[in-house]
């Protein structure tokens, strides 16, 4: 070989290996990730540890509770005349809408009632005969009543009004405020059975922090944080074969120490813990605004207040000031592999939410060029609905969710069923949604959990197994839900330390 070519071929070996060492660093090579959601840590979820609530007073009635009030005298319901924006009665033998109130918690015993049209209940100046009306837009003294419950059955109660008096049922049309008795005999008019619509409490980050209030809430969240999640997990991730945390957060992490009522503070310098032990343990994070201000779904772990959902373009600048907030605190740490802007909308208007998507993937640039930018596809529209819109930016990221559970089709499904369905019909929506310079898809949440009632340990190892096969073909990866949960086939931790799956 002469000189000359073997110094070309010299140049050229140089030349292929730095481009492929490029070609390697655009690529990722921690991608794709194999991450678990830190779910429950800075995003409150009841249902994965119940026991969060227990020291609550009235626990029961929790904000957004629904609760209906049946004058025990006139065994009639009280009932907002139209839904809201008129006075209150009781003459309904049935309780449905209007005769539903949603409490929004004042303290351990005094509420506001919201009405269907989301107005609140009002008690009317005495020289309007202390009536009650529905037909307030904004709560506060004037709406504000407490709930009186009886020491041997707290669903009889007896409600006062802010004048310091209790209402009265006199009747059927004629709600007013103005008792003094104390009876809790059934045919007096101030008492009430009330319905507390179990299935409708919310246990969320707004639910815990003003159940326990100002007083209690900051020690039990600081409590929560500094041992729910520690360096030990990420230790025993990067052990057992996971290169990613996605970490759920809330808005008002972005105006930590001193969030609006009832977050606490303290949670942003955990989070910086959080950073610090995936540096040394080599683990990458995604950072997901999990609760947009408003509630961008109307569920408990967007924060909501009360089920509504109210996120829509007046709420556009906050969203995008936290994800701004965010990237500019931890653009500079090597762990940091994207910001998810949203998590799970549903119900939002599509353009309203590109519109955000557009300045919130802005909000990020502006502190990294590097870092990906995760979009959620909305959970009330087809999986292809961002793709074409995500495709003009770049490093960005589709987030869709794969849950064999939430609709009938899994109701009956038996193991092999669930089995095929992962590797048939998973497989084929994720190569679909999978273009060669499109957004990377990645599978951020997914669960063990399933419909089938009676199966074997193998099963569940199979059916481990096969998700973990085909959400790998994901180009971003995947994020099971969730690290930690009382409930075991929700908690990655407990399905390793048990055998059920393995990762490395
Ligand atoms: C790959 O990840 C590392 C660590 O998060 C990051 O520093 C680097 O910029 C990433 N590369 C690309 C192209 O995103
Ligand atoms: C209840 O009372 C209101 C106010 O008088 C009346 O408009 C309404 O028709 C009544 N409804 C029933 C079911 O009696
Ligand atoms: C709760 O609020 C009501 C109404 O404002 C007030 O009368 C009561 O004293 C408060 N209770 C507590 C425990 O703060």
């Amino acid at each position: 070989m002469s000189s000359q070519l073997f110094y070309a071929n010299l140049l050229l070996f140089f030349y292929l290996s730095c481009c492929h060492f490029a070609l390697s660093q655009t690529e990722n090579s921690s991608l794709p990730l194999k991450a678990v959601n830190l779910g429950n840590w800075f995003v409150i979820e009841g249902w994965m540890k119940p026991s969060l609530f227990d020291g609550i007073t009235n626990k029961d009635l929790l904000d957004g509770t629904q609760v209906q009030f049946m004058s025990t005298k006139l065994q009639k319901y009280l009932c907002a005349e139209h839904g809201g924006g008129s006075i209150v009665v009781a003459n309904r033998t049935k309780a449905s809408g209007w005769e539903t109130f949603r409490l929004w918690r004042v303290n351990e015993t005094a509420f506001n009632f919201r009405v269907s049209s989301k107005q609140f209940v009002r008690l009317t100046n005495q020289d309007e005969g202390n009536a009650l009306l529905a037909d307030s837009d904004s709560p506060s003294d004037m709406e504000t009543f407490e709930i009186l419950r009886n020491d041997d059955d707290p669903n009889r109660v007896r409600i006062r009004a802010p004048n310091g008096q209790f209402l009265q049922a006199i009747s059927e049309t004629v709600v007013l405020a103005n008792y003094q008795g104390s009876s809790w005999d059934d045919s007096d008019p101030s008492v009430f059975k009330m319905n507390v619509l179990t299935g409708t409490i919310i246990r969320g980050e707004y639910q815990i922090t003003n159940g326990y209030g100002p007083d209690k809430a900051p020690k039990i969240m600081r409590d929560h944080w500094n041992t729910y999640i520690t360096e030990e997990d990420f230790n025993f991730m990067s052990e057992n074969g996971l290169n990613g945390v996605r970490i759920p957060v809330g808005w008002w992490i972005a105006q930590d120490p001193t969030p609006p009522k009832p977050f606490v503070g303290g949670a942003l310098e955990v989070l910086d813990n959080a950073f610090t032990w995936a540096e040394k343990h080599g683990i990458k994070v995604i950072v997901d605004l999990h609760a947009a201000p408003g509630s961008q779904n109307g569920k408990p772990h967007s924060a909501s207040r009360d089920g509504y959902l109210e996120w829509g373009d007046s709420y556009i600048s906050d969203t995008v000031a936290a994800i701004d907030f965010l990237a500019e605190r931890y653009a500079s740490s090597p762990s940091l592999i994207a910001i998810e802007l949203m998590n799970e909308p549903q119900g939002v208007n599509l353009e309203s939410l590109k519109s955000y998507y557009q300045a919130g993937y802005n909000a990020v640039r502006k502190h990294s060029s590097s870092a990906y930018v995760i979009m959620s596809n909305p959970l009330d529209r087809d999986s292809k609905v961002l793709l074409s819109f995500a495709g003009a930016f770049s490093n960005v990221v589709i987030d869709v969710h794969y849950y064999n559970l939430f609709s009938d089709r899994f109701s009956n499904m038996n193991v092999q069923q669930n089995i095929d369905f992962v590797k048939k019909q998973r497989a084929s929506d994720l190569s679909t949604l999978t273009t060669s310079n499109g957004p990377l898809i990645f599978v951020g949440e997914w669960s063990g959990d399933w419909k089938v009632q009676k199966a074997s340990k193998k099963d569940h190892q199979k059916f481990m197994q096969v998700q973990v096969e085909v959400y790998s073909r994901a180009r971003f990866g995947w994020a099971y839900w969730a690290y930690k949960c009382d409930s075991n086939f929700w908690s990655i931790k407990w399905l390793i330390e048990n055998n059920h799956v393995k990762l490395n």
